[in-house]
């Protein structure tokens, strides 16, 4: 769906093309890790803009790379996805100026985006192609602007008196008074094609920085009189860019709590939110209760009515209604259905299924195993590769040996079965239905349903009591160095 409104009042409608800067080194981020790849909320900072840009309807995205363009391009591939390089990186000007080619003269509305710039939304891109294209003789351009209580080393924006740009100067240039300005560039433009190409061409690098700088087009326009619009972000952090690892953990919470806010609006109690991590593309149920401490990654989905205590850590793991996961409990590719609780200090691995009402407790680690309806495994006990039947009980301490040195075999618990406590199961094995080990039994042999299966040395009492004092322990001489 376009967010993009229709426009009203006859001014141009032109198709919207994104062009996202993503070349720069990023120097202040000191890594080996081109910066637009460095990950906020678990996704690359340039995923975040390139989704902003499909989401306003940009008809085409291109994507400008330079360093580590290799990389880049491999992370951020996508059949929409188009990548023009910048060779050498001479600043955002010159950036933005590779993307001519790609256009060949197209007319179109240039949605120019940082690929460090990820808070964006599509409704203000919406908004400010909607500027740079209204009215009769239309303006120059629009840009972003927000007005920040630490604007940091930010471009400074000053208006002219009719609310239009006058200039923009960037931190390194700019003298104290036009430091003190709170007013900056967010780093996000609507700009018309191809006109902008020659306002491109005529850069100078007479800078502090010796680059080619973006900002300096829409300065000139300013100066020779064309109207550059500025659209003031309603939320200030749409404009949080990242230059550094702080501002990368800045950006990072911001996305996680747009999430939780949203999450909470839709019914679910956060009761930390700076304790919680969320990822973006998490789906959490109503009334699920998410306390201090968790942490819920990649295509995680928690049904309704859930509790998960301190210290829950859930990746691509789907809970059903009503689960309760208790403390410090670790799930992995695991399918938990309703009513199932699982810890504290649990660990369910890929491939883990447990049915509804079953229970896993402390220190129980499960690996491509299914626990059915009712089934317990209640302490300390290696699931692996196994298939626990309807009400099964596994006692504490139970192993499937389900590694022979060279390949995993399975072992099959049936319905209602009684696995006495610290039962060995070497694999491949069956335990039939309603079938009992006696506990410390190494069981090799398949169980009959039924029967009860006792594998272990028969306990001899002898007689007396042996080896009542030990004996004492010789003092050995040795002779040490000197
Ligand atoms: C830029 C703006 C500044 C604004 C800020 C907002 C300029 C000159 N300054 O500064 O006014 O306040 O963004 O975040 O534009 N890039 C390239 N090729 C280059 C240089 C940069 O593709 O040669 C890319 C970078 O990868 C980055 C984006 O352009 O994604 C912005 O570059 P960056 O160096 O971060 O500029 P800022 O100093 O943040
Ligand atoms: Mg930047």
């Amino acid at each position: 769906m376009s967010l993009i409104p229709d426009i009203p009042d006859g001014g141009r409608r032109r198709s919207r093309v994104a062009v996202v800067l993503a070349a720069g080194k990023g120097t202040r981020m000191v890594s080996r890790l081109p910066k637009v790849l460095h990950r906020a909320a678990g996704r690359p900072l340039l995923a975040w803009v390139l989704d902003a840009a499909r989401a306003a309807g940009c008809s085409r995205l291109i994507v400008v790379v330079g360093h580590g363009a290799e990389q880049v391009q491999a992370e951020c591939a996508a059949p929409d996805v188009e990548f023009v390089l910048q060779a050498e990186q001479r600043g955002t000007g010159h950036a933005l100026a590779q993307a001519e080619a790609a256009l060949a003269g197209q007319e179109a509305t240039l949605l120019v985006l940082s690929g460090d710039v990820p808070l964006v939304t599509p409704a203000t891109l919406a908004e400010l192609a909607h500027l740079s294209e209204a009215g009769e003789a239309g303006a120059w351009g629009a840009m972003a602007v927000a007005e920040l209580a630490e604007p940091g080393m930010l471009g400074r924006v000053i208006p002219r008196p009719d609310g239009g740009l006058g200039s923009i100067v960037e931190f390194r240039d700019a003298n104290a008074e036009q430091r003190a300005v709170r007013l900056i560039n967010a780093g996000l433009y609507a700009l018309p094609a191809p006109q902008v190409f020659a306002d491109l061409a005529a850069l100078t690098p007479d800078n502090a920085q010796g680059e080619l700088y973006l900002t300096d087009a829409p300065t000139a326009a300013a100066r020779r009189g064309e109207r550059v619009e500025l659209l003031a972000l309603a939320d200030p952090a749409e404009a949080l860019g990242v230059n550094d690892r702080a501002e990368l953990a800045a950006v990072h919470r911001r996305l996680l709590d747009r999430h939780l806010l949203a999450l909470a609006r839709s019914g679910v109690t956060v009761l930390e939110p700076a304790r919680t991590v969320v990822e973006p593309g998490v789906e959490v149920g109503a009334d699920t209760v998410l306390h201090p401490d968790v942490t819920l990654l990649g295509s995680t989905r928690v049904g309704g009515g859930c509790t998960l205590h301190q210290g829950a850590w859930l990746l691509d793991t789907v809970l059903g209604e009503g689960v309760t996961i208790f403390p410090y409990s670790v799930l992995e590719g695991a399918e938990v259905a309703a009513g199932a609780r699982v810890g504290p200090f649990a660990r369910l691995r890929p491939g883990t299924r447990l049915g509804e009402g079953s229970r896993v407790g402390n220190f129980v680690e499960v690996k491509g195993s299914e626990l059915k309806a009712g089934a317990k495994a209640g302490h300390l006990a290696y699931l692996g590769d196994a298939t626990v039947g309807e009400g099964a009980n596994i006692g504490a301490g139970v192993v499937t040996c389900n590694f022979d040195g060279e390949a995993k075999h399975r072992t099959e618990i049936g319905r209602g079965a009684f696995v006495g406590s610290d039962t060995m199961l070497v694999a491949p094995v069956r335990v039939g239905d309603g079938a009992t080990t006696a506990a410390g039994s190494v069981i090799t042999k398949d169980v009959p349903a039924g029967g009860l299966a006792v594998g272990r040395v028969r306990q001899k009492n002898l007689p007396g009591r042996l080896g009542r004092r030990r004996p004492k322990t010789e003092t050995i001489e040795t002779e040490t160095e000197s």
